[in-house]
């Protein structure tokens, strides 16, 4: 018998929102592979938590995503967040994704990406001044608020054209609309989202029109010419992308290198070897990504019946395809559970794969080794000051501070 095997037959009591309330998620997913890649749970979804089959569910052709925008469509009010989360691009399927993908992909261009790095470089700097500055009488410091929060928010600003001053209201409206993408969403929350939703899209809304009147060199003008095939965004679209876009391009780099940082902070002299060389940044943030990934899970569905690893799933049944759990699978890594930069093993999954692959993935991986190499060359005796607090919004898992002690 393979460890697979293990009861296959009971069902798995296991519900995705008991990852809230975990110590350590990564226990509890490895308990739920422990029982087979695939795995029927009791309310019916299908968590999917090993590698292959994870790999295997984000590049099934029939392995959509479409079908969750309808469970926005019915299950929230006429408005901005209703129209917001039914027209995100990462709930589109064809021809609508490849359409919005392609016009996305004009004016997100690897090459704007690009010219951003020496601006990232200097306000990475700058910011660390400030920390540094920011210290209490005993050395310590938030360097999530402070610094792993603010480089992805002025970095989505800048690109996007928001003014620094607004930054502090755009996060709060993206944080408060991010449960909508758990998987149960309770009613204030869901009510608080709505309402939130509305105050960001008006915004939205506003600086669109600015931009449409006197444009800059910023990605929402170049979003509101860019064109496949003669067709343009609707408007519907650029607002949901605009919101997407701000909220997908800030946390979730912030929580990396914040979920990261505090691994390396508890592994005595690992800072000392980034700043020395002796471990690349770019492989300890491929490790970080793997490791702590801010993403804990996404969702397709199958338009047909489909076969996952040795599954047979039906049509509609909503699979969860755990990237931390298939991020960690032993299957795939040796000692998963340790943090080895440049190890052997496959790509982690943090960023997906396949048709929605992050659009925003070099941009990531570029922000957090910016912040991680600064940090690093700096404040390599830096020390954890308190016990760690983690919080998740819907598939989100981070930190509500880092405060660390710096010499
Ligand atoms: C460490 C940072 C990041 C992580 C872990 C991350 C993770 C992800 C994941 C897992 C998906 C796939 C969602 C799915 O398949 O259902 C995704 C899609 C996406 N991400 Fe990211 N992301 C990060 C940073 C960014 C940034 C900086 C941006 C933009 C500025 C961005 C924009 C997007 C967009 C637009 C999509 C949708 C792509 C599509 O559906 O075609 N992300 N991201």
């Amino acid at each position: 018998m393979s460890r697979h095997d293990a009861s296959p037959d009971i069902p798995l009591t296991f519900e995705p929102t008991d990852l809230e309330h975990a110590a350590d998620p990564y226990a509890l997913l490895a308990s739920v592979r422990a029982g087979g890649p695939v795995r029927q749970l009791a309310s019916g979804y299908w968590a999917v938590t090993g590698h292959a089959a994870a790999l295997a569910a984000l590049r099934h052709p029939r392995c959509g995503t479409s079908p969750i925008a309808l469970r926005y469509l019915d299950g929230l009010p006429p408005g901005a967040a209703r129209d917001e989360m039914s027209h995100r691009i990462n709930f589109l399927d064809p021809p609508d994704h490849p359409r919005v993908r392609s016009i996305v992909a004009k004016a997100f261009t690897p090459r704007r990406i690009g010219e951003l790095r020496p601006w990232i470089e200097r306000r990475a700097e700058a910011l660390l001044d400030e920390l540094r500055d920011a210290r209490d009488a005993s050395g310590e410091v938030d360097v999530l608020a402070r610094f792993a929060h603010q480089l992805p928010s002025l970095v989505i600003s800048e690109l996007l054209g928001v003014t620094v001053a607004d930054r502090g209201r755009l996060t709060g409206w993206s944080d408060a609309v991010a449960p909508l993408l758990g998987v149960r969403v309770p009613p204030l929350v869901k009510q608080h989202a709505v309402a939130a939703a509305e105050e960001f899209h008006a915004y939205l809304s506003a600086l669109l029109e600015e931009r449409r009147r006197a444009p800059g060199d910023d990605l929402l003008s170049a979003l509101l010419v860019a064109e496949e095939d003669g067709q343009r965004l609707a408007r519907v679209e650029l607002l949901s992308l605009a919101a997407t876009l701000y909220s997908a391009g800030h946390r979730t780099t912030r929580d990396l290198f914040a979920n990261g940082l505090s691994v390396l902070l508890r592994m005595p002299g690992a800072l000392g070897r980034i700043a020395h060389g002796e471990w690349p940044v770019a492989a300890v943030v491929e490790e970080m990504l793997r490791h702590e990934t801010p993403t804990l899970f996404v969702a397709r569905v199958p338009l047909e019946p489909v076969t996952i690893g040795e599954a047979k799933v039906g049509a509609f049944e909503p699979l969860l395809v755990f990237l931390a759990a298939a991020n960690r699978d032993p299957d795939a890594y040796e000692v998963p559970d340790e943090f080895r930069p440049g190890r052997n093993g496959p790509g982690a999954l943090s960023f997906a794969f396949g048709a929605h692959f992050c659009l925003g993935a070099a941009l990531a991986r570029s922000e957090a080794e910016v912040m991680l190499s600064a940090f690093a060359r700096r404040h390599a005796d830096a020390t954890l000051a308190r016990s760690l607090r983690w919080h998740q919004r819907g598939p989100f898992r981070g930190l509500d501070e880092l405060v660390v002690r710096l010499a």
